[in-house]
């Protein structure tokens, strides 16, 4: 579905290693983290809270909110917005996510 360009893979950049979903893996310095999950194979991201359905990064610029991910421990983190580091560690997002500090209203 997504490739690299080869302008882009053949760019030197370094490489940093990752933990998505248990497993390592390797990741660009500068990339997001959404683009860490496209080069990793991962296209969807998260899954709805109500259905369960599978969602992926659309807009890649901060604006559709499909790309939330739990990094390092921190749920609902926008996976577009945020550099991918070295010995990150991320979570595709199952279902709905409690904010710590935010209590739910029923
Ligand atoms: S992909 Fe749209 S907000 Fe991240």
């Amino acid at each position: 579905m997504f490739k690299m360009l080869p302008e882009v893979a053949g760019s030197g950049a370094a490489l940093l290693n990752v933990t998505i979903d248990g497993r390592r893996h390797a990741a660009r310095e500068g990339d997001s983290v959404a683009a860490t999950l496209f080069a990793a194979g991962l296209p969807s991201c998260r899954t709805t809270p109500v259905t369960g359905v599978p969602r992926g990064p659309y807009c890649m610029m901060g604006v559709c909110f499909d790309c939330l991910v739990v990094i390092d421990g921190r749920p609902n983190q926008q996976g577009c917005m945020v550099r991918v580091r070295d010995g990150m560690v991320i979570e595709r997002q199952q279902g709905a996510r409690l904010v710590p500090g935010v209590v739910e209203v029923q």
